[in-house]
């Protein structure tokens, strides 16, 4: 037998319920903010991700699916390409490549869509996985750099988890400094690393040189201690820094949303300046993160592109899923009503009622006139439909139907003109 590839897996009804409820409901919180959706390749050059997300991040230096592709003619050059591991990069060429910075107004954007890495397995984390994430990116002049855009951003966020009735959760930020602190904590990073590398992983002594703020990434337990000893990024902020975050905090508690800041916190991204943020929830086990972001305000020159800040987040829609599923509630659209063809030459007059009742707004589900009346009313049941309504030879002469309302047992005559209005929920 083939199966799915470990790490990946069939996304089956009734999970999909939750699914589609999800996407539905952070599409209109999307739109409320005025958001519009944006859909990049599944695959990028691999440069793409080398130079946005950072060769010395466990991403680009162990996770991706990279391939030579050969072209289609022997003579052209082969190119490295990779399955995206993430989405802001490709939104990032996107807006370089399109000029979208020419209007002069803040793109918002959003995307839903799956993302590959080669992680090992576990519950929480899949080779194949899907984002539902939102960059806002533009000109200095739109106001991109402002700390009421990265106040926005956890605005929005706290709507999309109230919207789809994910409780629980805790919001962790932290100032990650920019271009012209970071030299300094790198500095400080690389002294305090000097007499104890040694004793690290390999991971961690190659980027004690080559980038040491990646040190911080190791999950590896017996380096923890020594992690914990480092110097603190909050530490070396400078000023301009520093008053950016307290604006953002400000504007957080003038909006009465409650936040944690963890000074440990630099996510496992290069592009990351000031603002980064994460939330957690307490039922996800080891991989608690349901979603991570933060803001980006060199991205776009780094890929060769005009200055544009920006920043933006990404839920991992498998594990906000999957949190969803450990409350209780029922994500499946019922079957409204199931029509029930009886006897030869039934079919079509049964097609033709259910379509009228589903162009009034209701979920229909038909059988077929081979089935005897009781199969019809055991598969109604099965299918948990609110109603059956017989289609036969004397409902069509008198234009009123058999309604049996399955829960409840009380059966009743409407008529066709009736019908939708009888069936819909009160
Ligand atoms: P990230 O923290 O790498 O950030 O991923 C965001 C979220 O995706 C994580 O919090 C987690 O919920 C989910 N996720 C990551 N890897 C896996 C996996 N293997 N299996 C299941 N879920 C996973 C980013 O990707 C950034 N692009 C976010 C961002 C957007 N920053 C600014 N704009």
């Amino acid at each position: 037998m083939i199966k799915a590839v470990r790490g990946t897996r069939d996304l089956l009804p009734p999970d999909t319920d939750v699914w589609n409820f999800v996407e539905e409901r952070v599409r209109r919180v999307f739109q409320s903010f005025n958001f519009r959706e944006i859909r990049t390749p599944v695959f990028e050059s691999t440069e793409l991700f080398a130079r946005g997300v950072g060769e010395d991040t466990d991403i680009v230096s162990k996770e991706m699916f990279t391939w030579e592709d050969k072209g289609r003619a022997q003579s052209e050059k082969s190119q490295s390409l990779t399955l995206r591991p993430e989405n802001t990069a490709g939104v990032v060429r996107a807006y370089i490549e399109h000029d979208l910075g020419r209007p002069g107004l803040l793109q918002k954007l959003y995307y839903i869509g799956p993302q590959f890495r080669r992680e090992r397995p576990q519950k929480g984390r899949y080779r194949q996985f899907y984002q539902i994430g939102a960059e806002v990116i533009g000109p200095p002049t739109a106001g991109s750099e402002s700390p009421l855009r990265d106040a926005e951003v956890l605005q929005m966020l706290t709507v999309l988890l109230e919207s789809v009735g994910l409780n629980g959760t805790t919001l962790h930020i932290n100032s990650v400094g920019c271009a012209n602190d970071r030299p300094l904590y790198n500095k400080a990073l690389r002294e305090a690393l000097e007499g104890v590398k040694h004793k690290m992983c390999a991971d961690c002594q190659r980027r004690a040189e080559t980038n040491p703020l990646r040190v911080l990434d190791c999950k590896v337990p017996e380096d923890q201690p020594i992690i914990e000893s480092l110097p603190k990024i909050s530490e070396y902020l400078d000023d301009a820094c520093r008053e950016n975050f307290a604006q953002v905090r400000s504007i957080l508690d003038t909006m009465g949303i409650a936040y944690h800041v963890n000074e440990r916190m630099v996510r496992g991204l290069d592009y990351y300046t000031r603002t980064t943020f994460e939330f957690t929830h307490g039922d996800l086990g080891a991989q608690s993160a349901v979603l991570g972001g933060g803001r980006y305000d060199g991205l776009s020159e780094s890929l060769g592109g005009p200055k544009a800040p920006g920043i933006g987040f990404a839920i991992g829609e498998d594990r906000l899923v999957m949190a969803l599923q450990s409350q209780t509630h029922n994500y499946a659209v019922p079957v409204q009503a199931y029509i029930a063809p009886l006897g030869a030459g039934m079919n079509g007059p049964a097609l033709k009622l259910a379509d009228e009742l589903r162009r009034a707004g209701l979920v229909i589900d038909v059988g077929d006139e081979s089935f005897r009346l009781k199969k019809s009313f055991e598969t109604a049941e099965k299918l948990g439909a609110t109603y059956t309504v017989i289609v036969g030879e004397n409902e069509l002469k008198s234009g009123s139907f058999a309604v049996k309302n399955i829960k409840s047992g009380e059966q009743a005559t409407v008529t066709r003109a009736e019908l939708a209005d009888h069936i819909r929920p009160k």
